[in-house]
């Protein structure tokens, strides 16, 4: 079974975006030694327009060949005339308002966001899916998130986008691994009791 990883960037205090969903701001931490880790172990999730000008397009996925993200998330690549912004991937966009996809690549999920995720994982395969945010559709898929990849970044926020918009409840995830950087950013694994 494959799984669904939620890799995500957060603030100490579990926000992923300011109050506008605006989550720029968490770049000013990818320095060397950082973005040294994402393109060793997480270069796919590093997105097409930004591996082409540093020259690391060709690097292999190592953990996800599948990203789903939500339409507001996907608007921001949009936004910068960026059809197929995970073109390494197999890319998912969630939308009910979208309806055609603006890019051949690109496939819109109208239906039932959750059994498709269960469809995607029931696939053979060796990698992941990729659950890139954001908190509206986090939200929706919570139940099917098997894994968490948290890089929470020194910074308190006070209010903004919640890690996940659902309702109050206690899903219990067990502590997999801990890396920390020079600049106090900390990147966690856990995963999902089950
Ligand atoms: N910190 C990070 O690492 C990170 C990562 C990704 C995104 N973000 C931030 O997150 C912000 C966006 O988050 P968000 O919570 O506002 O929105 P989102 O989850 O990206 O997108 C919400 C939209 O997804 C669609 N959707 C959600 N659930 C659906 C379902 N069950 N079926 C069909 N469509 C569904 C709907 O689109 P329609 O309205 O078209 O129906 C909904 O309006 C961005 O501004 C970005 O900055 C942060």
């Amino acid at each position: 079974m494959r799984k669904l990883s939620y890799f995500i960037a957060a603030s100490i205090d579990g926000f992923i975006g300011d109050p506008d969903g605006d989550a720029e701001f968490f770049t000013q931490y990818v320095d060397e030694e950082f973005f040294g880790f994402l393109t060793s172990e997480y270069p796919e999730t590093l997105p097409t327009h930004g591996r082409q000008p540093l020259g690391i397009d060709e690097l292999e996925n190592k953990r996800f060949d599948t990203i789903i993200q939500g339409r507001a998330s996907y608007d921001l690549a949009l936004g910068i005339g960026v059809t197929s912004p995970y073109a390494h991937l197999r890319q998912y966009v969630a939308s009910h308002t979208l309806k055609e996809s603006p890019d051949p690549a690109v496939e819109i999920v109208s239906g039932d966001v959750a059994a498709k995720v269960r469809e995607l994982k029931a696939e053979e395969g060796e990698l992941g899916i990729y659950l890139c945010g954001g908190s509206r559709l986090a939200g929706e898929l919570r139940d099917e998130v098997d894994e968490l990849v948290i890089k929470t970044y020194p910074l308190i926020l006070g209010s903004g986008l919640p890690m996940f918009t659902s309702p109050f409840r206690l899903d219990r995830f067990t502590l997999g691994s801990v890396r920390t950087f020079g600049n106090g950013v900390t990147v966690r694994t856990y995963g999902r009791e089950r």
